[in-house]
């Protein structure tokens, strides 16, 4: 049955739009503590591999220095923004791999998601700004970014098409936008596997770990509801993006998205 056009979906459910962030944050707040444990636990340490993609992709620039720490003589910092950055995984990936001349922000909608990720860059001694804010409106100036980024973000997001338009007007002129997200199993064999995976060892670990095992199911049925890699490249385009493309990971269980703003 067609949707209403205020409304969206929630996993499998049909929800007002204007209801949609609410749950989605009770949702992250409720997983917040345990997070970054049930992410390695469910990918089985893949999303390491998949983050890392990313980065390996961003290619920051690398002058000498401390990571992390601004040194003065660095002309021209690199400037990544994460958006929906969460406990701040990327933008730690992305001071690693670029070093000094790195200057990393997150922006999270949820504080409790935010405040994990402050005391996890406090740990390692990492200038990482965190932001509370929403990926559709933006609290920062147009074409500020040299990469924008959102990892397993976008989905949760209720107008993606918003979230686009802003990740294009706060980059520069020639910066890049990645977005990592979960995407469609087209290979035969492991669909079934993924699914029965999914839809019952996930919740399960969910209400075991997290104690929590309606907010994991949401994750799964989210990723069912999240548009093919090709009809997002397409909304992508739509948001001003140029040089679109994607690429597969590991049997289609995760997209990698760019686009440039040229
Ligand atoms: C699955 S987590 C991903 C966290 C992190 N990027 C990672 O890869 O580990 C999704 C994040 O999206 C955030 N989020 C959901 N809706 C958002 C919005 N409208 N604006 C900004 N962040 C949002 C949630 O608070 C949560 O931290």
């Amino acid at each position: 049955m067609p949707r209403a056009p205020e409304n969206t979906h929630f996993g499998f459910r049909e929800v007002p739009l204007a209801h949609k962030q609410t749950l989605v944050d009770d949702v992250f707040h409720s997983v917040a503590r345990r997070y970054d444990l049930m992410n390695d636990l469910m990918s089985g340490g893949l999303h390491r591999a998949w983050k890392d993609a990313l980065v390996t992709t961003i290619n920051p620039p690398r002058p000498k220095g401390r990571p992390g720490r601004l040194d003065e003589k660095t002309a021209q910092p690199f400037a990544l923004l994460d958006v929906a950055g969460g406990t701040g995984d990327i933008a730690f990936r992305v001071i690693a791999a670029g070093g000094a001349g790195t200057r990393a922000t997150v922006v999270d909608i949820n504080p409790d998601m935010l405040e994990v990720g402050r005391a996890r860059a406090a740990q390692r001694g990492l200038d990482v700004v965190f932001v509370e804010g929403n990926a559709e409106s933006l609290p920062f100036p147009d074409r500020s970014y040299d990469a924008v980024t959102i990892a397993f973000g976008i989905r949760n997001v209720p107008r993606i098409a918003a979230a686009l338009a802003e990740a294009h007007r706060v980059l520069r002129l020639g910066g890049r936008f990645l977005c990592l997200e979960f995407s469609t199993v087209d290979v035969p064999g492991l669909d079934a596997l993924y699914d029965f995976y999914s839809f019952n060892v996930i919740p399960a670990l969910g209400r075991a770990v997290a104690q929590d095992a309606e907010a994991y199911r949401y994750l799964v049925e989210s990723i069912r509801r999240f548009p093919r890699p090709d009809a997002f490249a397409e909304m992508m385009r739509t948001a001003g993006f140029q040089r679109v493309s994607f690429q597969r990971m590991t049997g289609g269980i995760v997209a990698l998205h760019s686009g440039w703003r040229l």
